[in-house]
């Protein structure tokens, strides 16, 4: 059964729409993110499913029933927020028990929910401390342990590790995706603007655009198969490239000669109908190598950023649109001004026309390439 689900879901605020068209299924025990630009509607989202924000149109099942008007306590859902907002003069105890108090449980029901979320996250020599003698990973563990507490068939996350920092940010994203092993049929939704949580965390991913979803899937499947030049960016660091040109050759592969001069055979098939096509070919800065052979994109080197395992190659085109990043592995600040020649594996290119992926036409669907 369904866990969760969207149907035609909609938030206007008066007569601006924020959201439209919502569909979507989560199963139980599914981790849900959502990524995208800043303002596309995601803590809105967030907060409708919560029952924070009204729905101003299509519904929301939880468990097979319509939820659109039952209050938020009642859907069994808790959301963590990015700023965690502690009770200053309570304990990590009484800020985990409060929110048992005044539903009122029995003592006993609540100290053993109490010792329960302080053992799954490790809190427990500190559940007598106030929360300014926490660090900022401890006090948001604490603010996810008062959501255990509630034991919620959903959880739901809005950015909770953005205020920490980057070392903490890594410690407190693999508790979370601990966490979710110790409770395998929770379901969860987790708003991120950070990659890596997102390709870490994720069962599956909704990348929302403009107030609608762009594409849902798999990270991997988003990873080698974006549905739209949108995805394709939003999706990867630094963003994939897209090099305008034009389909000379069709057939089982398809040939594409580029406007910065370069030619790159893709592993994709199309037919007579596409010669001429004007396509932007999506490359990923991972996948550019150093070529001898024929070059999909040659040029020099303006600048150089040497990260230690990979250094980032930026090329400015020749008809200075658009900037090509390569990744090479390894230190290779030599390559500066000099003149580089890349090619890529057929079978890792992207073709888009206006902005849609062509792997995505009809019949013309490929596996997706093995994950490196
Ligand atoms: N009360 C409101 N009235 C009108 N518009 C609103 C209201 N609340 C939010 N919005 C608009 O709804 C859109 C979605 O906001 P939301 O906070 O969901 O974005 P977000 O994806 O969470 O962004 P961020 O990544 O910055 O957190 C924004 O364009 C915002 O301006
Ligand atoms: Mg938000």
């Amino acid at each position: 059964m369904a866990d969760l689900k969207l149907t035609k879901v909609e938030k206007a605020y008066g007569d601006v729409r924020v959201l439209r068209d919502i569909d979507l299924t989560i199963e139980k025990g599914e981790l849900i993110v959502f990524v995208g630009p800043s303002g596309c509607g995601k803590s809105t989202l967030l907060r409708m499913i919560a029952g924070l924000e009204r729905i101003t149109g299509g519904t929301l099942e939880i468990d097979g029933r319509v939820v659109n008007d039952v209050p938020p306590a009642q859907r069994g859902i808790a959301m963590v927020f990015q700023s965690y907002a502690l009770y200053p003069h309570m304990t990590v105890r009484q800020n985990m028990e409060f929110a048992l108090k005044i539903a009122g449980q029995s003592r006993g029901e609540i100290a053993k929910a109490v010792e329960n979320a302080a053992r799954i996250l490790q809190l427990t020599p500190y559940l007598d401390r106030l929360p300014r003698a926490l660090s900022g990973g401890q006090r948001q563990r604490v603010a996810i342990g008062r959501a255990i507490v509630r034991d919620p068939q959903v959880y739901l996350f809005d950015e909770p590790l953005s205020n920490l920092d980057a070392a903490l940010r890594v410690a407190t994203r693999i508790e979370i995706a601990q966490l979710k092993e110790k409770m395998p049929d929770r379901t969860m939704i987790y708003v991120t603007h950070d990659q890596v949580e997102a390709m870490t965390l994720a069962s599956r991913i909704v990348v929302l655009e403009g107030g609608g979803i762009s594409q849902v899937g798999t990270p991997l499947e988003l990873y080698t198969r974006p549905r739209n030049a949108f995805v394709a960016q939003f999706i990867g660091s630094p963003s994939m490239n897209l090099l305008p040109g034009e389909i000379v050759e069709t057939g089982a592969e398809t040939l594409v000669h580029l406007d910065s001069g370069g030619t790159a055979r893709v592993a994709m098939p199309t037919g007579p109908e596409d010669r001429g096509l004007l396509v932007s070919l999506g490359v990923r800065p991972e996948d550019l190598v150093e070529t001898e052979g024929p070059a999909l994109y040659e040029g020099e080197v303006e600048i150089t950023e040497a990260l230690g395992e990979v250094t980032l190659l930026y090329f400015v085109p020749r008809d200075g649109e658009g900037q090509v990043v390569a990744k090479l592995p390894g230190i290779r600040s030599e390559l500066r001004h000099r003149t580089v020649r890349l090619g890529a594996d057929p079978a890792r290119l992207h073709l888009f026309h206006e902005g849609q992926s062509l792997l995505y036409r009809g019949h013309e669907i490929l596996p997706a390439p093995e994950a490196v």
